[in-house]
């Protein structure tokens, strides 16, 4: 399945690990790193747990502790799939709590309880209570980058790789999108439906302009240009193709651009560019200060001490989870 991939187990073979992220880690940092690795993929074994990590995690992360790596919508579904006791979320809180949620029997742990997002921050129930007053009847579809309470306020939720079908399958006119203004506004374009949005940002994305794509093409002329839907209309505009992580790594993966800039989070090439020899990565990336709060050292604590714990207030629970299973059910 794109952006799903699964990891072998230990023994530590440090040498085949580091193997996988040569091209993007330096030996002298893999130095640095190689007892954290061998240290969680012991405690992994002896606590019965899973490490799920987003596409935007460093390298040693992704590609060498992790079991389970992918999109929003890939580490949602996994997720529910898992056998292990314990998941620990190398990534941000709205998808440790979207785990809980699909998995409220399991230990759910956070490395770092400051790993969060500018999206999730930017809205309340109580401001979608105004949006459904202000337009009676419109359903409220979600993006999961929002925390527990608003998906239970909500009818669906979406991630940037099901958005789409999702607006679309409502098969209403209107439809409230939020929080992400510019994800609202690019799926308004690319789907007619009318979309009421949100002013919420992605930090990372929002930063993004059509004039560094512009740049970007006369210095590299021939380039692929891939982003995220996150990042302002007119950057998605004049790029090639735009789309979730996954689709993204799927694109790169199928045409094997010479060239190709990925309009997102820079641990995304560094990602790709070590499976993907063929292919230079341009990079005009973006740090999310969120998700660069998980590192091997604090993966490893949280193993060792088993913290933090993801919890759900309890009235959540029911209509999140269903928000998050209606989407999963597409
Ligand atoms: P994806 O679902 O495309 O992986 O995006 C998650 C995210 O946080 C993007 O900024
Ligand atoms: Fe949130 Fe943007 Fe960071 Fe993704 S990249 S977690 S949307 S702040």
């Amino acid at each position: 399945m794109a952006g799903v991939d699964v990891v072998f187990p230990p023994p530590f073979p440090a040498e085949m690990l580091y193997a996988r992220v040569r091209r993007v880690v330096p030996p002298l940092a893999w130095a640095g790193f190689e007892e954290d690795v061998g240290a969680i993929l012991a405690l992994k074994r002896q606590r019965d747990a899973v490490i799920l990590a987003h596409n935007y995690q460093t390298p040693e992360i992704f590609h060498c502790v992790a079991d389970i790596v992918g999109d929003s919508l890939a580490l949602a579904r996994e997720a529910m799939r898992t056998d292990a006791r314990v998941i620990v979320m190398a990534g941000v809180h709205f998808m440790a709590e979207t785990a809980k949620l699909l998995n409220p029997d399991k230990t759910v742990l956070i490395p770092d309880l400051r790993a969060g997002c500018s999206l999730a921050d930017s809205i309340t129930p109580a401001d979608i209570r105004r949006l459904r007053e202000a337009h009676p009847g419109v359903p409220v579809v979600t993006y999961v980058n929002t925390s527990a309470a608003v998906k239970a306020a909500s009818d669906i939720c979406c991630t940037s790789g099901n958005v789409r079908r999702i607006v679309e399958a409502l098969g209403v006119p209107k439809v409230i999108l939020i929080p992400d203004e510019f994800l609202a506004r690019n799926v308004a374009r690319e789907t007619g439906v009318e979309i009421i949005t949100w002013s919420g940002h992605c930090e990372v994305h929002e930063r993004f302009s059509a004039t560094e794509i512009r740049e970007l093409r006369e210095s590299h002329p021939g380039v692929t240009v891939l982003a995220h839907p996150e990042c302002p209309p007119e950057v998605v505009a004049a790029a090639d193709f735009a789309g979730s992580t996954a689709m993204m790594e799927d694109y790169v993966t199928r045409h094997q651009p010479a060239q190709v800039a990925l309009i997102t989070e820079c641990s995304m090439s560094d990602n790709m560019a070590a499976r993907n020899p063929d292919v230079e990565f341009i990079r005009p990336c973006g740090l999310c200060p969120h998700m660069k709060r998980i590192s091997l050292a604090g993966l490893r604590r949280s193993l060792e001490t088993m913290t933090h714990e993801v919890t759900i207030a309890p009235d959540l629970v029911a209509p999140a989870r269903a928000a998050v299973e209606r989407m999963l059910a597409f």
